[in-house]
């Protein structure tokens, strides 16, 4: 039996389970993958106690993923660049190699819900400066994105993420994040606005061109505000429940050996579990 799970503090909401569930019921595989609570103050043995229980690896959510960066014996080169880790395999050695696969799984979700191989073409309007919108400008940058512009309330953490992540970033102020879209191409908000029990982004579409394509990271509503007002003027929209599916594929291919498939059964019971 392959053992793998999902390590956080509290962990109980983590939907993880059940996208590694259904895999594993998809697939026939032998294997569990359950909730491990990790107190912060136990991180360090309690993730090494990990490897000896025989767990192939584990996924890393709230608050742990700076932390587990620090404790890895390998990591990727996205792991490397957000400093954050959020999928764990341990080696036939023992030692810990830490991946991200959050921007994958931010770039996979895009690609799947358009129909496209590629991103849209044109710049990109980031909004939010956090750990997501690290992975997504990430992801951007890797798929060859000509120009990235990003807006944050607290501009300090914007400049710091675009000196930190190099690349063609530039920074808009927050009070003018809607100000120039006529040329955007994508707009993804990843902020918590939006999300329920949070007010909405404030942001006026009115500027952006029809073909313009407007995403969220938030999934729960999966409709966020923004999507639905996007919607109503007829862009092409990707809510943000895919993002979680899809980062889910590299650690389960790694553990489990199967290259998983995100399938609308597999959707449907995440919105299912979702309550929506
Ligand atoms: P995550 O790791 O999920 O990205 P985070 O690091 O807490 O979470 O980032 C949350 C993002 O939502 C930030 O960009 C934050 O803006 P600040 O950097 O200014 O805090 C943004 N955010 C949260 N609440 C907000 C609000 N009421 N208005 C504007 N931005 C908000």
């Amino acid at each position: 039996m392959i053992r793998a799970g999902v390590v956080g503090w509290p962990v109980g909401h983590s939907l993880s389970p059940k996208l590694h569930g259904y895999w594993l019921e998809k697939y026939s595989i032998d294997g569990e993958y359950v909730k491990i609570p990790v107190d912060p103050g136990d991180f360090e043995a309690g993730i090494r106690a990990l490897a000896g229980r025989g767990f192939s690896g584990f996924n890393v959510t709230v608050p742990h993923k700076e932390a587990a960066f620090g404790l890895m014996d390998e990591v990727d080169s996205a792991a490397k660049r957000l400093r954050a880790v959020n999928t764990v395999t341990v080696r036939p050695d023992g030692g810990l190699h830490g991946a991200n696969t959050d921007g994958f799984g931010f770039a996979e979700n895009l690609k799947a819900g358009l129909g496209r191989p590629a991103l849209p073409e044109g710049p990109a309007l980031v909004i939010g400066a956090g750990g997501a919108a690290r992975a997504v400008v990430g992801a951007l940058m890797d798929e060859g994105a000509d120009h990235i512009r990003l807006a944050n309330r607290t501009a300090e953490r914007a400049e710091r993420l675009a000196a930190e992540l190099g690349g063609p970033i530039s920074i808009v102020d927050w009070d003018r994040r809607d100000g120039e879209l006529a040329d955007v191409a994508l707009v993804v908000n990843c902020t918590s606005l939006g999300m329920a029990g949070s007010p909405p982004l404030e942001f006026s579409l009115s500027g952006l061109a029809p073909d313009a394509v407007v995403t969220d990271i938030v999934y729960a509503p999966l409709e966020t505000p923004l999507l639905a007002a996007a919607r109503a003027r007829g862009h092409r929209t990707v809510d943000g429940l895919g993002m979680l599916l899809h980062q889910g594929r590299p650690g389960f291919e790694r553990w489990f050996g199967v290259a998983p498939e995100v399938d609308g059964r597999l959707r449907a019971r995440m919105v299912e579990a979702l309550g929506q």
